[in-house]
């Protein structure tokens, strides 16, 4: 393949929503703690997350008040380093600005993951300067729109990215859905329905995410109860209906 295996790695409730009050509760904390261990587990090369993900996992320092006034900058892409483990980021406008080049986060399977943003080529020059600044990478998939097939073929030439854990949200995953990028799902369930109906799916469509109405077919792998009343499931992609290399 041209690019990483992809495993969409996510907590849900019972109707697969992905956000809701049932995060909070501090009986299901045990899931939460499941998802991370599998998370690490995995062993992946990195995870990818969208802009508003990553926004409420990483606190984001303000928008810097003075504008880069040196030459233009060429839309090319930029390894600021090689790293063992990645943090990638959907960030189609230049929307998170970092103040280092890698996570920092008290659990060791995000700690010290080098950030690549995931940019289209609207991101402005301040934005692009900081990064360089911050020893953060960059690439980029798309003049105005993403083009998420070429981000991951990038991720796997630029940065030697073969497996990826795609760990939403809702509008991320259903993007990657809509492109037949999934290769695998991970589910941590957790035993409670999220009834608010502001609670973000799996899979989200809309604006972005899925724009087709299309079911996607996968097959189970495996089922493993968890802690008593959860569960942890994982699906790959059906390679009858969906053929690929
Ligand atoms: N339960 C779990 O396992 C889990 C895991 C991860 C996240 N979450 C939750 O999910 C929530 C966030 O999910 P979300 O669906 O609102 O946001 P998201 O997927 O994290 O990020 C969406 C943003 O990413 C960019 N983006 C993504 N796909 C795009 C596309 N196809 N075209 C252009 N831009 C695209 C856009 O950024 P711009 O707006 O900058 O254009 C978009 O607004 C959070 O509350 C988080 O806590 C739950």
């Amino acid at each position: 393949m041209d690019r990483p295996y992809i495993i969409c790695h996510m907590v849900m409730s019972l109707d697969g929503k992905v956000t809701g009050d049932f995060l909070e509760r501090s009986e299901y904390g045990k899931f939460i703690e499941e998802y991370y261990r599998i998370h690490r587990e995995y062993g992946a090369d990195g995870f990818l997350c969208g802009r508003v993900t990553m926004e409420g996992s990483f606190p984001q320092p303000p928008v810097p008040s003075k504008d880069y006034d040196g030459p233009p900058i060429d839309r090319e892409d930029y390894i600021a380093e090689k790293a063992a483990f990645y943090a990638v980021a959907i960030d189609p406008n230049g929307k998170l600005w970092w103040s280092n080049r890698a996570i920092s986060d008290p659990d060791e399977g995000y700690d010290g993951a080098h950030i690549i943003e995931v940019l289209t080529e609207n991101a402005p020059d301040t934005f692009l300067a900081h990064l360089r600044d911050k020893g953060v990478s960059y690439l980029f998939a798309g003049k105005s729109e993403l083009n998420f097939p070429l981000a991951v073929q990038k991720l796997k030439k630029l940065f030697g990215i073969k497996t990826l854990l795609l760990e939403g949200g809702g509008i991320v995953n259903g993007s990657f859905l809509q492109e037949d990028l999934i290769d695998e799902i991970s589910l941590v369930v957790i035993p409670a329905a999220e009834c608010s109906e502001n609670a973000i799916p799996l899979f989200k469509t809309g604006k972005y995410g899925a724009k087709t109405a299309l079911a996607k077919s996968f097959q189970l792998k495996e089922a493993k109860k968890l802690n008593d009343d959860g569960l942890w499931l994982i699906y790959t992609k059906n390679k009858k209906e969906n053929e690929y290399v």
